[in-house]
């Protein structure tokens, strides 16, 4: 349970205005269609637009408010650990283009901010990701060594201004961070108009392209043509390029407590383990709001998230010397399999259908990366990372641990259609609570409100069939096969899923 004081909702999304974009209407053409107003979406639309090209961004909900309204907002090419394997596992030269690709997109946010006067907190910060053991120093050395020789801004550090005792670090100097959400609407404010709109509250269900003619984009208010289209909704909607296959979603919790500026760190931290914690701070009131990150796992694997946040807040108060929280949240991200996201077309058998996913909590350079790479694929503009991030591409590098989280998602779509679920009469619902019960040979998600009245769904997704499950903290039912989220009544929250749970009345 959240204190008094301690609000459920993104800072971000609570410290900058609702957006009041027009939901589609009248019929459009545009050279472009973008789904999904995330920071994949917002960066390709303004390239575009601004190359000359109209556009018309499709959003579902609210711009900047998925996975970018609900980020660290770091902006780095320092990704924990990943340059050592990357070598490892693709070479010198391609490892060297990851990270340049990564600073491109850190040069290209801080670069736009500077031409736009845009008001959106951005600060260059150092970004280091530390071990608090001695016996994850040799990771950090290798990646310090690995880091150099790609010609990365990085250095070996044994002090921090961390308030506690680390073993040793890994720092990158001149990276960044910013307030995310003043940042898109900044990007978004800049398209309507000349040919191009923003559209909230239109849901996408379906994309039709053939060679001959514009393609189709089926919303729930009526059809768009597009010469080309983006799909930028985190996870692609559609499923022909088997992306739901090539990642995992993986949810993670945030946290934040204003904290005297004298006792916070600077900079930009994680730490090295596989359990660890994001630290930064951002401007806040009349001083800094501490936003502590962790406990990520898998969407739909556990139900007692509460006890997520519970943990977090308690790894907080024992690291930092804070009073109380303000905010508490949480979102996820899609992680590709072999460490690259998945930016290109749709198949290799698309001509105008783009995606851009897999970017495994670092989207805010990946995203904005993705969409540089995006406009650059539409324009006909030679682009060097098309080839390394190439979505069409073979996944070959399927580590063990990974593998099993695949076997993990076949083995819950066998096992949830064999067994029981949990109960089997509404009465086992306690008000404010959700419970999966079977009646009468139907697998049913129930949710009895504080008033006592029972909201029945059908509990298989409609996605691809797997049984969703609770999520306590959130009061969602979630999908762990591809991570698709509904509200305690079965509205969609998430996709790739672009339909509700089925409605059920019980009698
Ligand atoms: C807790 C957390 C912390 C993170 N911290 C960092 C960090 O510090 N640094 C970093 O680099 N990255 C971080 N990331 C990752 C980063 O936030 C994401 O990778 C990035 O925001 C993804 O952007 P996106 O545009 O792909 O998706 P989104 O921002 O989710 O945008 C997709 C949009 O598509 C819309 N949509 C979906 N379906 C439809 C449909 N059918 N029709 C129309 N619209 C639709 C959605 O409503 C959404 O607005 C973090 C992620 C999480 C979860
Ligand atoms: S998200 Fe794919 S089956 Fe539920």
């Amino acid at each position: 349970m959240t204190n008094s004081s301690e609000k459920q909702i993104s800072f971000w999304i609570d410290s900058t205005p609702t957006t009041a974009y027009p939901a589609f209407s009248n019929r459009i053409a545009v050279d472009v269609a973008i789904i999904g107003a995330g920071i994949v979406g917002l960066t390709a639309a303004i390239q575009l637009k601004k190359a000359g090209k109209t556009v018309a961004v499709i959003e579902s909900g609210h711009i900047a408010a998925g996975a970018s309204g609900h980020t660290t907002a770091k902006v780095t090419s320092l990704h924990q650990l990943i340059y050592a394997d990357l070598i490892h596992q693709i070479g010198v030269s391609k490892a060297r283009l990851y990270g340049e690709s990564n600073q491109a997109a850190i040069e290209f946010i801080a670069g736009l901010v500077a031409a736009e006067q845009i008001d959106c907190d951005f600060s260059r910060q150092s970004a280091y990701t530390f071990a608090e053991p001695a016996t994850e120093l040799d990771q950090i050395k290798a990646e310090v060594n690995a880091a150099i020789k790609l010609g990365l801004p990085a250095s070996f550090v044994q002090e921090t201004s961390l308030p506690f005792a680390i073993a040793g670090a890994i720092k990158f100097d001149n990276q960044a961070q910013f307030h995310v959400r003043k940042y898109l609407l900044h990007l978004a404010q800049t398209i309507p108009g000349d040919g191009s709109h923003l559209l909230e509250r239109t849901r996408v269900l379906q994309v039709e392209e053939d060679q001959e003619n514009p393609c189709q984009v089926v919303t729930e208010h009526g059809v768009i043509n597009a010469h080309d289209v983006i799909v930028a909704t985190h996870l692609p909607i559609l499923d022909q390029g088997l992306f739901f296959a090539k990642t995992y979603p993986q949810r993670s919790y945030l946290v934040a407590a204003k904290i005297d500026p004298t006792k916070a760190p600077e900079g930009m931290f994680i730490g090295s383990g596989k359990d660890s914690h994001s630290i930064r701070t951002t401007p806040y009131q009349d001083g800094l709001l501490l936003l502590v990150g962790g406990e990520g796992h898998k969407v739909g694997t556990v139900t007692d998230t509460e006890a997520c946040y519970q943990k977090l807040e308690t790894y907080v108060r024992n690291h930092f010397e804070i009073d109380t929280f303000a905010y508490r949240w949480s979102n996820q991200d899609m992680v590709s399999f072999d460490g690259l996201p998945y930016v290109g077309k749709l198949t290799p058998f698309s001509h105008h259908t783009y995606v851009a996913t897999g970017f495994s909590l670092w989207g805010m350079s990946k995203g904005t990366m993705s969409g540089m790479l995006l406009s650059d694929l539409i324009l006909g503009k030679e682009n060097p990372y098309a080839e390394l991030y190439d979505s069409t591409r073979a996944t070959p590098f399927l580590e063990p641990d990974l593998l099993k989280s695949g076997i993990d998602v076949a083995a819950r779509w066998v096992g949830d259609r064999l067994k029981n679920l949990e109960s089997s009469t509404l009465t086992e619902v306690p008000k404010g609570e959700g419970k999966l019960l079977t009646i009468n040979g139907e697998k049913i998600a129930a949710y009895r409100d504080e008033q006592g009245a029972v909201h029945a769904v059908s509990a298989v997704c409609p996605h691809l069939a797997c049984i969703v499950s609770w999520n306590n903290a959130e009061m969602s039912w979630d999908c762990a096969c591809h991570g698709s989220r509904f509200s305690c009544d079965g509205k969609v929250l998430h996709g790739p899923s672009v339909k509700d749970l089925e409605q059920q009345i019980i009698v």
